[in-house]
């Protein structure tokens, strides 16, 4: 399987609106605190750097690693106009093959994107090959009944709605090279027994007002409930798997809109 094979909707004009727009969020200080308790670490699917590029800047040991060729790229730029050069890797999660190993491997809003089941299976054993013996895997995912997760389109009469219509012209935002962005998602299926959802991004970009780009996107995401997920990692061969709430170390709570799982590979 190429990276080719995985499903998401990260790149071209998609990459430049994240590394224009996403570059704050309480995950980077939630995720700090196990980077800074064990170094080198791994930022798996690290998109545009949006937690790797404060990292670097502090001086922490991270490398970073995604599936998409352009978000890696946008990385790059981002961290070289700091003077900053990270080892970066453009593989996917169940392809992983690095140079070395890590104290820490941590995967922010990336986990079941684009893959098959089996896919998520086997990146979660490479993830548990790429750690340190007694090394931590510190991993986050939003739940299928979350507040954006439309979980009522899971449903048989909903889902005859679906693919749902695509959105009218709405806001546009400006880059910092003065280009305009917008982007316009819509809900295409849902399977159930997959436990996965199918999502279509429309990307465009104005310069001057001239409409310089329109791309079209899918993106399968596959969804877990937490005991799902603590199952899948044991599976994986990791030990002491704990689930904590929301980004925060609370115990989860049926409130979480997101769960953090860390999982530890054994000590010797
Ligand atoms: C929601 S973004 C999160 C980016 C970054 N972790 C952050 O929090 O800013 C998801 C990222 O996962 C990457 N991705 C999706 N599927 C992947 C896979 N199977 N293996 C590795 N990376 C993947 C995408 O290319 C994208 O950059």
């Amino acid at each position: 399987m190429s990276t080719q094979d995985v499903s998401t909707w990260h790149y071209g004009v998609i990459a430049h609106w994240w590394a224009e727009f996403n570059t704050t969020g309480p995950e980077i200080d939630y995720f700090r605190q196990f980077v800074e308790a064990g170094q080198p670490a791994l930022d798996v699917a690290c998109g545009t750097g949006r937690l790797l590029l404060p990292y670097l800047r502090e001086g922490l040991d991270v490398d970073g690693c995604d599936v998409s060729p352009d978000m890696i790229a946008r990385c790059r730029e981002a961290a070289a106009r700091e003077g900053l050069s990270p080892n970066l890797y453009a593989q996917a999660m169940h392809e992983l093959d690095l140079p070395r190993r890590y104290r820490t491997i941590f995967v922010c809003g990336g986990f079941g994107l684009g893959s098959t089941g089996e896919q998520d299976l086997e990146g979660l054993r490479r993830l548990h090959d790429y750690l340190e013996p007694g090394g931590l895997l510190v991993l986050d995912k939003e739940m299928p009944y979350a507040a954006g997760t439309r979980w009522q389109y899971w449903l048989k009469e909903k889902r005859q709605e679906l693919p749902l219509p695509r959105r009218e012209p709405g806001k546009r935002r400006v880059g910092s090279d003065g280009a305009e962005y917008e982007l316009r998602g819509r809900l295409i299926d849902a399977d159930p027994l997959d436990q996965s959802v199918t999502l279509e991004m429309q990307a465009f970009m104005w310069r001057d007002g001239e409409l310089v780009a329109e791309e079209e996107y899918l993106l399968t995401e596959r969804f877990y409930f937490r005991n799902d997920l603590v199952r899948l990692l044991e599976h994986s061969g990791f030990l002491d798997v704990e689930v904590r709430g929301d980004h925060n170390d609370a115990p989860p709570r049926a409130e979480d809109d997101f769960l953090v799982f860390l999982a530890r590979r054994q000590a010797t």
